[in-house]
């Protein structure tokens, strides 16, 4: 998949901006400031809805503004359709080829951007929610039953803890309780089922990247002990369940780790190996959305130079050139192994939230 062009109204600094984007590798440079991760932003919110960095999406609109808009041409084999979506008022507008789309995520489903960026180390080191949001954006794109399977575990999540904050009695938390563990199955099923093709394609990917710390290893936790029916589970935590005010077990606490044969702990890595393994982890998932869905999604590498060193960009870069369809990278320079053969399809000069073409 590709981005023919990528039209952005209000996002940040930039008012307005239309820019043609070439298959292959685009690269954004420009001093801080400029504009060039807002850039690499947009993308990303037509596949996430959600920005890459902390932070509500509502802070994402250009100061003084009401509205923001992303759309581009998405282009698929010989295929093309039109996406657009707007934030408003707190909320999404989603169009394809012109007609509204009544749910957000049928428009999200037609672009697919997966981003590493100054922030991504989270994903290693942060709270497992990090990791969850990761995981689901991936089953999302590859099973179509997930959306409609997380948002009935989310209402019911919703709905028994609200029964446990209102003192409910027994018999109603009975009935929640059934139905909880009824919407975690597909939820659970799903994602490891996704796990289980993600898992050998990051082996793959840190193999590539830091192979000096061995063997990779991924373990599942579906947040709840394996061998624990969850029913019952869900009536026997109940009383401390309601102390808390809420569901302490359930697809919501879901997890994943990955340890090392020389590292076998998250304290065993430094700031840059946590980098290197968050970046194999949004390479793995490319790879696994490629598999799946038939192609690429877009690959946005924010401030590659900044994050990694030269060798390993050169890793990132060889990568690209054998895999993928089109990515985006930004950085103050353009990132030195793409400074002599190889260069890149198009160099964009970013200032003031303003394109200019360099190559
Ligand atoms: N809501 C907003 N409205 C207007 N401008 C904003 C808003 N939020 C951020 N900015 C400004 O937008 C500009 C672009 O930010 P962006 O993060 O895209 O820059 P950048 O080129 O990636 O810089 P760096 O090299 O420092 O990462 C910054 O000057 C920032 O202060
Ligand atoms: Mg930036």
């Amino acid at each position: 998949m590709r981005l023919k062009n990528l039209r952005i109204e209000n996002l940040r600094n930039i008012a307005m901006l239309d820019v043609a984007l070439a298959p292959g590798i685009n690269v954004f440079v420009g001093s801080n400031g400029a504009g060039k991760s807002s850039l690499l932003e947009a993308a990303y919110l037509l596949s996430h809805a959600q920005s890459f960095r902390a932070g509500s999406v509502d802070g994402l609109i250009r100061r003084g503004q009401a509205r923001m808009a992303v759309a581009a041409s998405v282009c698929k084999g010989s295929g093309e359709r039109r996406l657009s979506v707007v934030r408003e008022d707190g909320t999404w507008r989603a169009r394809l080829d012109q007609a509204n789309v009544p749910q957000l995520g049928t428009a999200l489903r037609e672009a697919a951007t997966v981003c590493f960026e100054p922030g991504s180390h989270e994903l290693i080191a942060g709270s497992g929610r990090e990791r969850r949001r990761f995981l689901d954006w991936g089953v999302f794109h590859v099973e179509q039953d997930f959306l409609p399977a997380a948002s009935r575990y989310r209402r019911v999540l919703r709905q028994r803890n609200m029964a446990l904050k209102q003192g409910a009695a027994d018999a109603e938390l009975d009935a929640w309780d059934a139905e909880l563990a009824g919407a975690a199955l597909p939820v659970d099923g799903l994602r490891r089922g996704y796990f289980a093709r993600f898992s050998p394609c990051l082996e793959r990917m840190l193999a590539l990247f830091l192979p000096e710390l061995g063997a990779g290893s991924m373990e599942w936790d579906s947040g709840w002990p394996q061998q624990t029916d969850l029913h019952a589970l869900l009536a026997q935590r109940r009383g401390l369940d309601r102390a808390r005010g809420h569901t302490s077990r359930g697809p919501h606490r879901a997890d994943w780790t990955l340890g090392f044969e020389h590292a076998p702990q998250r304290s065993h890595l430094s700031r840059g190996q946590e980098k290197l393994c968050a970046l194999a982890c949004v390479l793995a998932q490319a790879r696994v959305h490629a598999d799946a869905c038939g192609d690429w999604p877009v690959i946005a590498l924010d401030d590659l130079g900044s994050e990694l060193d030269v060798e390993h960009q050169q890793r990132v870069l060889e990568w690209l050139h054998g895999n993928g369809e089109q990515a985006l990278i930004s950085g103050v320079e353009i990132p030195a192994p793409l400074r002599g053969e190889n260069p890149p399809a198009r160099v964009f000069h970013v200032e003031h939230g303003q394109l200019r073409p360099l190559l």
